[in-house]
């Protein structure tokens, strides 16, 4: 293993993350240099979700959300895997991509949404409710992945939802009958859940999915309330949140979308001006292409700690010290892929 730090910025030793600004610009660019080194010497790609510092979007070489991110995995073949995001993630691209090495740079890159429901408790759901199927956000552990039956992201939970909310004979359900009974558990975060069920009212599905109560601790603090002041202060902007967000704070928005579908419709929008209602490291990426436009941020204090944890200090030594390899158990990582490839199969 390469163990050769050569600018001497210090190894960041696994302390609890700091938010102060991590390097001046001098030692930035020096750490750049050696990651882009590490990165060719270890043939490793580096995944950054569109969450994370700018700095580590840039060096990346795919900035996304969970389900492009998922994809890249998938459709990678590099020996090395460098995740700047967090732990799910990084499971999720562990048992899509098994030969690779997947690394955390960040050991404290969890997420509280995630880690808020447990393996135990959906294992303990299902004995009590057999007949009924469960449907999990990617934003699970891999333990609780593997006991689910279909997963979804942001970026395709609607398109799966309404195709699993089809009669039993449709089509559109997955060949193997594994999500068509008439009871659906949604998990872990009722908010999305709430706003997929208020979806499917909207066109006449007559299902509707039972819900977890879970929630995104940053996304959840976005109130009705802030959401019209930032509305009524910038009536002309469009206003688009994030689907984490409570379904009030949906309704005043004009779209709700994943963080990919919040810079895919800037980036095709006419419009000057932007409300965006979701963490506020997304404003580095939607400033970046579009440098005409303006963003007002609903609470610019939205951050997710875990995401924006990780420097390029973390990123460096994951490279140069094979650091934090991510391990799915065998067993869990072949139950929790057939969820998985269901959504992705779906997705296409
Ligand atoms: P996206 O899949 O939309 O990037 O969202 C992931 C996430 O964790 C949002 O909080
Ligand atoms: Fe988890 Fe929320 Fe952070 Fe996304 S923003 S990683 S859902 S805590």
């Amino acid at each position: 293993m390469l163990k050769n730090n050569k600018s001497g910025i210090p190894q960041n030793k696994g302390e609890k993350p700091s938010f102060d600004e991590p390097y001046n610009e001098r030692e930035k660019a020096t750490l750049i240099d050696e990651i882009l080194e590490l990165k060719a010497k270890r043939n490793a790609v580096i995944l950054a979700h569109n969450y994370v510092r700018g700095e580590l979007q840039d060096i990346a070489d795919f900035a996304g959300d969970s389900l492009e991110l998922s994809i890249k995995a998938k459709e990678n073949a590099a020996p090395v895997i460098a995740f700047c995001g967090v732990l799910f993630m990084a499971q999720t691209a562990k048992i899509l991509s098994p030969k690779s090495t997947v690394l955390l740079p960040d050991k404290h890159a969890g997420c509280p949404m995630a880690d808020g429901v447990t393996a135990a408790q959906v294992a303990a759901y299902r004995q009590a409710n057999p007949n009924t199927k469960l449907i999990a956000y990617v934003n699970t552990t891999a333990q609780v992945k593997a006991h689910v039956d279909m997963c979804v992201t942001s970026g395709n939970a609607d398109r799966i939802v309404a195709a699993l909310t089809q009669s039993k004979n449709d089509d559109a359900t997955t060949s193997d009958d594994a999500t068509t009974s008439n009871d659906m558990m949604f998990l872990p975060d009722r908010n999305l859940g709430a706003n997929l069920n208020a979806q499917l009212n909207k066109n006449k599905h007559n299902r509707h999915m039972k819900l977890w109560n879970g929630c995104c601790p940053i996304h959840d603090q976005l109130t009705a309330a802030d959401a019209k002041r930032a509305k009524d202060a910038h009536p002309d902007a469009i206003f688009l949140v994030h689907p984490e967000c409570k379904p009030e704070v949906c309704d005043i928005a004009d779209y709700a979308l994943s963080t990919a579908g919040i810079i895919r419709f800037v980036a095709k929008s006419d419009a000057k001006a932007f409300i965006i209602g979701t963490e506020s490291g997304i404003i580095h990426r939607l400033i970046k292409d579009n440098p005409t436009k303006t963003f007002y941020m609903t609470k610019p204090e939205l951050i997710c700690r875990d995401m924006r944890g990780m420097n390029l200090i973390h990123l460096r030594d994951a490279l140069l010290y094979n650091q934090h390899i991510i391990e799915v158990e065998e067993s869990i990582s072949k139950k929790a892929l057939l969820p998985i490839d269901r959504m992705l199969n779906l997705s296409r």
